[in-house]
């Protein structure tokens, strides 16, 4: 019999087609996952799971107790309950790597646009106030070059934005992480600083860093009023690492300049949240990996680490924690 699996809301259709070859698959989008009959019946009897920002928690995993192996579609994790996975021996999966280039692009794309303010001008000009050929300088923007970036979380990512930021726009570059890595200090003229020192002093503020009960609301009122007045803070994380509330008061107040913003503290974020009616934040929809390529070549590779699992081999982006 062919082994079951569970596509949860996205994974690329050619990648998708190819494991129908194989497998078992249901595909689920959306579904309440506590309650949708179909989707706990297949729960019931499959051996993996592949998709994006499944919560698997206990309740879950006492509902499948067949399950081998989860295959995330993403480089976090913060949708898995690691110590409930770990207790039960079952492989979980991530997708490093095939997506830091694009996320980075991303991420300075987002702090390009708040810095030179691309998406007002974009209105700007198409919605026909462009008539004089003198520019108000209400209008003007800041600089990126030569100026500081801070970054907190120095993974793959890190390291890539810092890269364009030393290389591409001649920046300087401070980092705060759990652990020195010389070869960003070398590489990159990169400076380790304590988190209030990187605040302080930084006129990008740029948050990469996992969330984990450790970074959850990392960054609040205190860690804002440390920001100079005229920082621009880019979270290209997850929403919940900052405290949005006090993200909205730092905003409102002035005590920050500007923001970009991938990731909300709730996704899709509500059409009420101030933050969409503030012109000095610049938004995505928690996008920072999805171009046609990466998609693909994350899916590829989820879809391989699954395979790998349920072959009973080690998946090569097996989750060890
Ligand atoms: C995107 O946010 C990812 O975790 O891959
Ligand atoms: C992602 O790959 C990271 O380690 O930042």
């Amino acid at each position: 019999m062919r082994k079951k699996v569970i596509v949860y809301n996205r994974l690329e259709q050619p990648v998708l087609e190819k494991l129908k070859e194989k497998y078992d698959v249901h595909y689920f989008k959306d579904v309440d996952t506590r309650k949708d009959p179909t989707f706990l019946q297949q729960l019931k009897e499959t051996e993996g799971i592949i998709g994006l920002e499944l919560p698997v928690d206990r309740e879950l995993l006492n509902s499948a107790p067949n399950l081998k192996v989860i295959s995330n579609v993403s480089v976090g994790y913060n949708n898995l309950d690691m110590e409930e996975i770990n207790k039960r021996n079952i492989m979980a999966t991530n997708t490093p790597g095939v997506l830091t280039d694009t996320v980075a692009d991303a991420i300075f794309g987002i702090l390009v646009s708040a810095a030179r303010r691309i998406p007002e001008l974009d209105h700007y000009v198409k919605s026909g106030k462009w008539t004089n050929e003198t520019i108000d300088s209400a209008y003007f923007g800041l600089d990126v070059h030569h100026k500081k970036i801070g970054i907190i979380g120095m993974g793959r990512i890190g390291k890539a934005i810092a890269k364009r930021a030393h290389f591409g726009f001649d920046m300087e570059v401070l980092y705060h992480s759990r652990s020195r890595k010389p070869d960003v200090e070398e590489t990159f003229s990169a400076e380790y600083c304590d988190l209030n020192n990187l605040l302080s002093q930084s006129d990008f503020v740029c948050l990469i860093t996992p969330l984990t009960p450790e970074t959850e609301g990392m960054i609040g009122k205190n860690e804002f009023k440390k920001m100079k007045k005229t920082a621009i803070f880019i979270n290209g994380s997850r929403g919940k690492t900052v405290v949005e509330e006090d993200l909205i008061e730092a905003l409102q107040c002035g005590e920050i300049a500007g923001a970009g913003l991938d990731v909300f503290e709730k996704e899709p974020v509500d059409s009420d949240n101030t933050l969409l009616k503030m012109k000095n934040v610049v938004t995505t929809p928690h996008i920072g990996s999805s171009t046609y390529e990466t998609e693909l070549n994350m899916s590829k590779l989820a879809a391989h680490n699954l395979e790998e699992g349920l072959e009973g081999r080690i998946p090569p982006n097996l989750i060890r924690e």
